[in-house]
């Protein structure tokens, strides 16, 4: 089997930290005197909602879910898996789904979906980054860290084939 090869670095751990303050101000702003929720969506998302939730300075809960529609490839199924469920009710509450990337939009739209559907208050997203070439079904997103071109991105918690989430750094994948 051929070893994929790993890219120059495209955004550093530095410019991530600064994105993250920049977004937590715009969450503040848009949720003062509110309580909100974060849904982290498991596993990209990680480091990302640790930078994200630590600059916002607000009532807080968080919360995760783990949701497959990709499996070892780098093309999207279309389909949807729920692996992991939300622990608590989000009834009445402001919802920001945390992901690490809007690629087709599938997954969020499928996420914000079933948000609304369990009368969540308000249901925005916070993605690290954006893939707008990528986009399939429209959808709406409210905070975007980075946006990058038609590239498969790894790092800083993005997977290929569950490996290099841990590089403190954003990278893609030689063709
Ligand atoms: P979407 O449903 O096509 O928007 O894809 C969302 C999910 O696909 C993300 O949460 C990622 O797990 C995965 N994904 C999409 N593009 C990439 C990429 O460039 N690198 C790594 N994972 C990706
Ligand atoms: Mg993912």
């Amino acid at each position: 089997m051929h070893k994929e090869t790993v890219g120059t670095v495209m955004i550093t751990q530095e410019q991530i930290n600064e994105r993250a303050v920049e977004i937590g101000r715009e969450i503040e702003r848009d949720f003062a005197g509110q309580e909100v929720i974060l849904v982290g969506i498991l596993r990209g998302a990680v480091l990302w909602m640790a930078d994200v939730m630590k600059n916002v300075n607000l009532d807080m809960t968080i919360d995760f879910m783990a949701v497959s529609s990709y499996g070892a490839a780098t093309k999207t199924s279309g389909v949807v898996k729920i692996n992991k469920d939300l622990d608590s009710p989000i009834e009445g509450k402001n919802v920001i789904i945390v992901e690490d990337i809007v690629d087709s939009g599938v997954t969020l739209n499928y996420l914000k979906g079933y948000m609304e559907n369990r009368d969540a208050k308000v249901v925005k997203i916070c993605t690290l980054l954006d893939k707008p070439e990528g986009r399939r079904v429209e959808i709406d997103v409210d905070y975007i860290g980075f946006t990058v071109d038609d590239r498969f991105i790894v790092g800083y918690g993005l997977d290929y084939d569950q490996k290099y989430r841990n590089l403190p750094y954003i990278t893609y994948l030689e063709d």
